[in-house]
C-alpha cells in the first residue's frame, strides 16, 4: 500500500471506468466520478484529510499498478474512533489481498494513532464485504437501516467494530496460529 499522489489521478480513472459496474453495486462515489479530474479532486481531498491528520486513504498496488484502494473515512479524535472503507478491481478479488489491506489499517489505527475503536460497515447483502471484519474477528454490532442511497436503492448497513483491547488478542492469536503452522 501507499499514498495516492496526484499523478494517479488517470490510472486511478481509468481502474475506475474499467470497474463500474462491480463497484457501483456497492459505492456511490463511483456515478459521481465522470473523468481523471473527479479522480483529481479525490486525491485532492485524501492529501488535504492527510495533511489536517483526519486519516488517509491508500492506494492498494499490486506489482506496478494501482489495484484498488481502502482508508479511513475520517478520524474522530474526541471518541478515539474511525471507520474503514475499501475496494478492489473485480478481477482482484479472491486473493487475500483486502483482507491484508484492512489488517495493515487497524493495525495503524490502534498503534499508530492509538484510537480505542474502529468500525466498519456493509450493506447488508454485500457478502465480500461483510466477509472481511468477520474474518478479522469484528464484532457484528447490529444493522442500521435505510443508512444508504446507492442509485434508485436505499440499502441497511451492518456495523462491525474492534475495540483496541480485542485487537491485541486478535493479532496475539493470529501470531501463534502462524507460529504453529
Ligand atoms: C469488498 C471487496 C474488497 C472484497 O474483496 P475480496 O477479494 O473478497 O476480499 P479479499 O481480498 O480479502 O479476499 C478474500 C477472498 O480471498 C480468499 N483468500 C485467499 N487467500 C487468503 C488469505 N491469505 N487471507 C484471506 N483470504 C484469502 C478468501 O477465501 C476469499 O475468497 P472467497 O470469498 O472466494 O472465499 C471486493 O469485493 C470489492 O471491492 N467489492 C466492491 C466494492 C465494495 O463492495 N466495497 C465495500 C463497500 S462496504
Amino acid at each position: 500500500m501507499r499514498l495516492l499522489e496526484n499523478a494517479d489521478a488517470d490510472e486511478l480513472y481509468r481502474l475506475i471506468d474499467a470497474n463500474r459496474a462491480h463497484l457501483a453495486r456497492w459505492m456511490p462515489f463511483v456515478g459521481q466520478t465522470r473523468s481523471a479530474a473527479d479522480s483529481l479532486a479525490f486525491i485532492g481531498s485524501a492529501r488535504r484529510q492527510l495533511a489536517e491528520n483526519r486519516g488517509m486513504q491508500m492506494a492498494i498496488v499490486g506489482g506496478e499498478r494501482i489495484i484498488g484502494v481502502a482508508g479511513f473515512h475520517r478520524i474522530d479524535w474526541a471518541r478515539r474512533s474511525t471507520s474503514i472503507g475499501y475496494w478492489l478491481a473485480e478481477d482482484q478479488q479472491g486473493a487475500g489481498t483486502m483482507t491484508l489491506a484492512v489488517t495493515a489499517l487497524v493495525d495503524h489505527a490502534f498503534a499508530g494513532f492509538r484510537l480505542a475503536r474502529v468500525e466498519i460497515r456493509a450493506g447488508v447483502e454485500n457478502r465480500r464485504s461483510r466477509a472481511i471484519p468477520e474474518r478479522l474477528g469484528f464484532h457484528e454490532e447490529g444493522v442500521v437501516r435505510g443508512a444508504e442511497r446507492i442509485g434508485p436503492r436505499v440499502i441497511d448497513h451492518v456495523v462491525y467494530a474492534m475495540t483496541g483491547g480485542e485487537w491485541e488478542r486478535v493479532s496475539a492469536n493470529r501470531s501463534r496460529d502462524a507460529l504453529r503452522a
